[in-house]
Formats: structure tokens, C-alpha cells, sequence
């Protein structure tokens, strides 16, 4: 959060807003959500209650800039398409409301329900402006609020702050958790330069337990947004915990990303024997990303803010800003020694699609026209993985986004330099996203690529390795160009994906 303007809407921008039919206007995600209007960030309080998936979301209904920050609030049955709903929670006399977390309170521990209407609790971070002007580094405590009514109305907990702050300038962003094996609340939220871990029994007392990763991950920036979960070994009956810690600056390609820790908890304590530093995603939009509390660990599903602080304010909409990315499920896995994290779209986005055109194979140097590209998914396989290839995407204004796999280095990367508008921030066009292939580099290897209206979302051995870019094509891409010397792209799907507003 390095580039974030003034927080009263008096010094915001106020820009002049064409008049698009609702939902039409260009850029506009067909199929990611979106706030209907206005600055958002973050996700907040995913949480799945009574066949409804809530998704909070870091917002300020002022400005299609950063201000004083509410929570948005959204639902949704199959988490693609969804339903907005009313601003959950407005600034305090303790702060704007930052990022945090949201837990169904089915035990009653906090006393804020009734058994048979447990409550909807959100733990969140109170960011005190005052204190901020005054150079005070205290101005971040942690806060909760209650709903009976499954998030339309909120009541702040009159304890508040239920944690204070002795001094450390960034400490926020509760990812709250009920932890089985111990009856207790589990909160990691990050302090700096690393987490600390909380238990409670009650959501309103908690105890500081440990700390994790003050010489461990990257530590370009600030550490931001973390998560803790527990993911089993995929083929075997091994558990491990992963951690995940959103960093901002000093991700591998610019700006703002998300590492990984893959390792053990035991109630008190985060331990990881890890010594390299993972990425859930390497393009560079998928930021503060976080897990859905309500849903059981196999199906461990995440969402991502799609944009990157470096540019978030500056891209080229008018009437809201920013995506979610699609909704993604973690699996772990184990090559060697070596833990690694998958995340690839959920099933349902596939309910959305239309017939898939399938194609058996392209050889490399040719190009097909393709109508409605930017609402659709392209699937390939390569059997000979050891040779370059690239998939682009342009249009007739000679715009192009290319996805490339550099076989001699075992590289994919992404090149948006020509992708269509890119110069409303210095480094959004500058150079090209890299990513290691992961290490099930298997035969075939598997490409499945999600474009919308302004982003491209591209997942290599289901989601080994990930790539998450944001696009601004003055016109619509309507070509795909297959490129690769003696390369044989096989089973190809292109399928059109219907838009959920
Ligand atoms: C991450 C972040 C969080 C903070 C929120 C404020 O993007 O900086 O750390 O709670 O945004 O909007």
C-alpha cells in the first residue's frame, strides 16, 4: 500500500464519468467480479455459510481511488456469479475498516448469537488516520462486529479494539480460523516483517502465541494479508500447513505478490523447513489473496485481488476499479522433497461456457481469427516440452499479449508490452513477467488460459505455474497466433463464457 493517495474524499479526485449502460462499460470483467462502482481492493471475510459464499472486499464508495475504507459486501451460490449487496461496515471512531477475515460463530462462543442463529462475526483491522497524521505507529489495533442476519446488518462489538497496538507501525489483516484440535479461534496477522499467531476462545480475548518469519521468505516489502490452512498431500495421507503472506514491494516481477510457506502448525507454533521462496501467482495481478472459511480442506478455495499497487490507481476505468481474479482451488503437492501449492479455477466456471470449438492440433507458425476472445478459456497441450513455443492474442489495431515457454531456461513469461494501453504508469508495460515451469514439468504440458475484458489469467499443469495480468486493449482481441518451430499444439479448446451481469 505504498502508492495510496490522501484519504479524504476532499482532496480525491473527482473524475468525469461517461454514461455506459450499467455493466457495458469498456473493460468492464464479464465473468470476475467487480464492484458496480467505485475503488476496491482486498477480498475480506470469505466465508460459506447456508449455501451462500459472502465475499467482503476492501472498498471506499467515494472515489474510484483509495479512501477511508469500508467493507463491500457481495453473494454468491457458485461463487462466478454475484449478487451485490449493502456497504457491511463503515468507518468508526476507532478508524476505516481494513482487511480481515469472517468466521460463522456456529458454537456460540462469543455470545453474540443464539444457537439456533449463530453469528456471522468479522475480525478486521481498525486503521486510525489521526494517529497515522500525527506519525504515531500505533494507529493500527484489530476490531470485530457481529451480524445475525448473514451479513446485511452489522454491530460493532463495544470492546473494540480487541487488540491494541504497543508500537508496531504495520500490524493488521486477522485471518481467524476455528481450529479443531485445540477448540480454539486461531488469528495470524502480520506485523512488518513477519506473523504472529493469536488463539481465543471466544473471539473477544485473545493471547499472543508466536511469531514466524522474521528471517524466512522475502521480505522486499511489507507483509501483508496472510492466511493459514491446512492442505493434505495430494496421493498420499500426509498433512501439511501452508501459509500464505502477501508481500508489497519486492514480488518476483514488480509491486505486489504472494508467497508461500509450506510447513507445520500445532496449535501454537508455524514451523517451515522451506528454503526457497514460492509464489502462488508470477504475473503481476494477484494480490492479498485469501481462503474461504466454511468449506472443508479439499475444497480449499481462494480469491485474489486482481490488480498491483504500483498501478491500481492509474488503470484505465472510469466507473469502478479492479477485478477479483476467478475463484481458484489450492491443492499441495510433492515432487522430491520439494512442497509446492497448485491453484486452478473451481469447477462451476466451467457451467458458464458454451460448446468449446476443439481443434486436434495447430502446427506452430499458424494463427486462427476468434471471435469474442475476450470473454473465453483456451485450452492446449504440448507433448514435446522441449522446444519454445508462445500463444499471443492480438487485435486489429496490431495489439499483442503473448504467453511464451523458454524450453533451455525451463521459463514461461508473459509479454502485455504491446497489449493496448499501458503508459498510464511507467513500469506496466515495462519488460516481461517470468515464471519457473514447476516441478511436475510432465508430458504433455497442459496450458489453460482465462481472458476477460481486461485480464488474462494463464495456468500451466494445472496451476503449477500461474501467470495473472491485467490488459487494456484498445479494441478487443480476435486472433490467436500459435508460434513455435517444429511445435505441435494438440487438443485445443476455445470456449466462450457467458457473461454473469
Ligand atoms: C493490502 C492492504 C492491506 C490493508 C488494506 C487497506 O492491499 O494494504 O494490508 O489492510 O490493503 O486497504
Amino acid at each position: 500500500m505504498s502508492k495510496k493517495p490522501p484519504t479524504s474524499s476532499a482532496e480525491a479526485s473527482s473524475m468525469p464519468v461517461k454514461n455506459y449502460p450499467k455493466f457495458k462499460e469498456p473493460y468492464r470483467s464479464h465473468y470476475h467480479f467487480t464492484p458496480p462502482e467505485k475503488w476496491m481492493n482486498d477480498p475480506n471475510g470469505l466465508v460459506f455459510y447456508n449455501n451462500t459464499y459472502h465475499l467482503f472486499y476492501q472498498y471506499y464508495p467515494g472515489d474510484i481511488v483509495w479512501g477511508p475504507m469500508h467493507w463491500g459486501h457481495a453473494t454468491s451460490k457458485d461463487l462466478i456469479s454475484w449478487k451485490h449487496q449493502p456497504i457491511a461496515l463503515y468507518p468508526d471512531e476507532h478508524g476505516l475498516i481494513f482487511s480481515g477475515s469472517a468466521v460463522m460463530d456456529l458454537k456460540n462462543t462469543s455470545g453474540f448469537g443464539q444457537p439456533e442463529k449463530p453469528a456471522m462475526v468479522a475480525i478486521f483491522t481498525y486503521h486510525l488516520m489521526a494517529g497515522e497524521k500525527a506519525s504515531r505507529n500505533d494507529y493500527q489495533t484489530q476490531g470485530i462486529a457481529y451480524s445475525l442476519d448473514e451479513g446485511q446488518t452489522w454491530t460493532k462489538y463495544d470492546g473494540n479494539p480487541i487488540i491494541s497496538n504497543s508500537g508496531i507501525k504495520d500490524f493488521r489483516d486477522p485471518k481467524v480460523f476455528w481450529h479443531e484440535p485445540s477448540q480454539k479461534w486461531i488469528m495470524v496477522l502480520v506485523a512488518g516483517d513477519h506473523a504472529k499467531i493469536y488463539n481465543s476462545a471466544n473471539l473477544k480475548e485473545w493471547t499472543h502465541l508466536s511469531d514466524f518469519g522474521k528471517h524466512q521468505g522475502a521480505h522486499g516489502g511489507v507483509w501483508e494479508c496472510p492466511d493459514l490452512f491446512p492442505l493434505q498431500v495430494a496421493g498420499t495421507n500426509q498433512t501439511n500447513w501452508v501459509l500464505l503472506v502477501s508481500i508489497n514491494p519486492g514480488a518476483p516481477n514488480g509491486g505486489s505478490g504472494t508467497q508461500y510457506f509450506v510447513g507445520d502448525f500445532d496449535g501454537n507454533t508455524f514451523t517451515s523447513n522451506q528454503k526457497e521462496t514460492l509464489w502462488i501467482d508470477y504475473g503481476t495481478d494477484n494480490y492479498a489473496g485469501v481462503t474461504y472459511n466454511g468449506l472443508s480442506n479439499d475444497q480449499r478455495t481462494f480469491i485474489g485481488w486482481m490488480s498491483n499497487w504500483n498501478y491500481a490507481r492509474d488503470t484505465p476505468t472510469e466507473v469502478w476499479r479492479s477485478a477479483m481474479t476467478l475463484p481458484r482451488k489450492l491443492t499441495l503437492h510433492k515432487n522430491k522433497n520439494e512442497y509446492y501449492v497448485k491453484n486452478y479455477p473451481i469447477a462451476s466456471a466451467k457451467s458458464y461456457e458454451g460448446n468449446p470449438i476443439v481443434l486436434p492440433a495447430i502446427p506452430g507458425g499458424n494463427s486462427i481469427a476468434a471471435d469474442a476472445l475476450q470473454q473465453s478459456r483456451i485450452q492446449f497441450e504440448i507433448t514435446d516440452g522441449t522446444k519454445d513455443f508462445s500463444i499471443a492474442f492480438s487485435n486489429d489495431q496490431g495489439e499483442i499479449y503473448s504467453l511464451n515457454y523458454d524450453a533451455s531456461k525451463g521459463l514461461i513469461y508473459t509479454d502485455r508490452s504491446k497489449s493496448g494501453q499501458i503508459d498510464f504508469e511507467a513500469s506496466f508495460g515495462k519488460g516481461t513477467h517470468e515464471a519457473p515451469l514447476m516441478a511436475d514439468v510432465h508430458q504433455p504440458l497442459t496450458v489453460t488460459i482465462h481472458l476477460d475484458a481486461s485480464s488474462i489469467e494463464s495456468f500451466i499443469n494445472e496451476g503449477a505455474t500461474v501467470l495473472t495480468d491485467q490488459v487494456f486493449p484498445n479494441v478487443p482481441y480476435n486472433q490467436i497466433q500459435f508460434n513455435g518451430e517444429g511445435v505441435n499444439f494438440k487438443n485445443i479448446e476455445i470456449a466462450n463464457i457467458a457473461s454473469i451481469w
